[in-house]
This record gives C-alpha cells, sequence and structure tokens, in this order.
C-alpha cells in the first residue's frame, strides 16, 4: 500500500535523522582538540579556521611545533591538550600576544586609524624561540 509506504519511509528518515545527530554529538564530545573553552586574549568566539591559521603563525615564527607551547594529554602522552595551561610557553606566548597588539596599537597607526606595516612574532623570532641578537660589527 502506498500510503503505509510512505510513513515507513517517513519514520526511516526520522530515525536516520536522529542516527546522524546523535552520531555528530559523540564525536563532537570525543573531540581530541577541544576549543575556544579557554581563550585569555584571543576573542572567545574566534573561528576555527583563523584560531588554525593564527597556531600556524606562530609555528612558523618560532620555528616550533605545537607542543612547544601545549602540554600533553594525560590519557594519551601522545596527544596534545590545547585547553591546559601547564606550560610557560603558552603563558609567555600570552604575554607576547598583548605586547604586539599593544605595540602596533600605540605606534602602528597612521593618523586616520588606518593601520601600517604592523609588527608580526615573526619581526623579532625569524623562526627562533629566543630572538638572537648578533653583536653589531
Ligand atoms: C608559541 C606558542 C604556541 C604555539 C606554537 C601553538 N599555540 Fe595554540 N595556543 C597558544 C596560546 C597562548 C593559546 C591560548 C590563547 C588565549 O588564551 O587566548 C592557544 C590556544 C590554542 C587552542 C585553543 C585551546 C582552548 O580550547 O582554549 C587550540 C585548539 C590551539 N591553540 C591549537 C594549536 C595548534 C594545532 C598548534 C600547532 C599548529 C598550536 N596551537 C601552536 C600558544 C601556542
Ligand atoms: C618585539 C619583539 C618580539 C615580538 C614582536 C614577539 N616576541 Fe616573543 N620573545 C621576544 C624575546 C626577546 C624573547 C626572549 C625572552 C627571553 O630571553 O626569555 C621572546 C620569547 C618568547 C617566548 C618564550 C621563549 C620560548 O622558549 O618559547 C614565546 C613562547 C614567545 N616569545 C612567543 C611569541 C609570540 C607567539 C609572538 C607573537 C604574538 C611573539 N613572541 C612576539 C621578542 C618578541
Amino acid at each position: 500500500m502506498p500510503l503505509n509506504r510512505r510513513l515507513l519511509i517517513t519514520i526511516g528518515y526520522i530515525g536516520l535523522v536522529f542516527v546522524i545527530s546523535s552520531f555528530a554529538i559523540s564525536v563532537k564530545q570525543n573531540d581530541p582538540a577541544p576549543r575556544g573553552n579557554n581563550l585569555k586574549v584571543l576573542p572567545k568566539n574566534i573561528s576555527h579556521e583563523e584560531l588554525e591559521k593564527i597556531m600556524d603563525g606562530f609555528k612558523d615564527a618560532l620555528g616550533v611545533k605545537c607542543g612547544h607551547c601545549h602540554a600533553s594529554q594525560d590519557v594519551n602522552p601522545r596527544k596534545l591538550d590545547f585547553a591546559s595551561d601547564a606550560k610557560p610557553e603558552k603563558d609567555m606566548a600570552r604575554k607576547m600576544i598583548q605586547m604586539t597588539e599593544r605595540i602596533n596599537k600605540k605606534y602602528f597607526r597612521k593618523s586616520n586609524g588606518e593601520a601600517m606595516v604592523q609588527v608580526q612574532c615573526k619581526t623579532c623570532h625569524r623562526g627562533n624561540t629566543k630572538p638572537e641578537i648578533k653583536p653589531a660589527g
């Protein structure tokens, strides 16, 4: 009977949506790189793409891997716990973000408010954790 069949398809469809959405929720809960829950200087509503871009920039600017600033997970030491503040390098990086922002705000704006070429992490770091200063001459 066509009516019964349509009903069956509808019920099947609802079931499918339910299965997919509960799968999506469980994936989200098991996300190994939870984000956005311990941001203290970057905007809390930052998009995933933007955060990734910034983090990749840090990596390149200092010539390190993500684990230079991010501690390992207790349960699986081969994975990183991005929200953890256990490593002092992460806190140093927070201070550096604020410092860089302040330098740009204070000294790198034209009188009309437009931004000039700005100071970035790599302006000082150039691929090193501690910017090296070679004596002149
Ligand atoms: C130079 C240090 C540094 C490096 C290298 C770095 N991060 Fe971060 N990361 C930070 C800091 C600092 C924060 C917290 C920013 C804040 O408090 O607003 C952060 C936050 C995060 C968060 C958000 C965590 C949360 O939920 O609060 C994720 C995810 C993340 N980083 C991923 C990465 C990945 C992936 C890499 C490698 C590509 C990486 N980071 C490399 C310093 C670093
Ligand atoms: C004006 C220059 C300057 C800028 C800009 C700058 N830094 Fe630094 N940073 C330094 C200096 C100098 C040190 C070394 C301090 C020391 O001797 O401990 C340092 C140290 C650090 C350290 C600790 C060193 C280590 O072993 O990991 C981290 C992390 C760091 N910077 C991250 C950043 C990030 C991320 C940015 C961009 C948001 C940034 N810095 C921008 C000058 C700068």
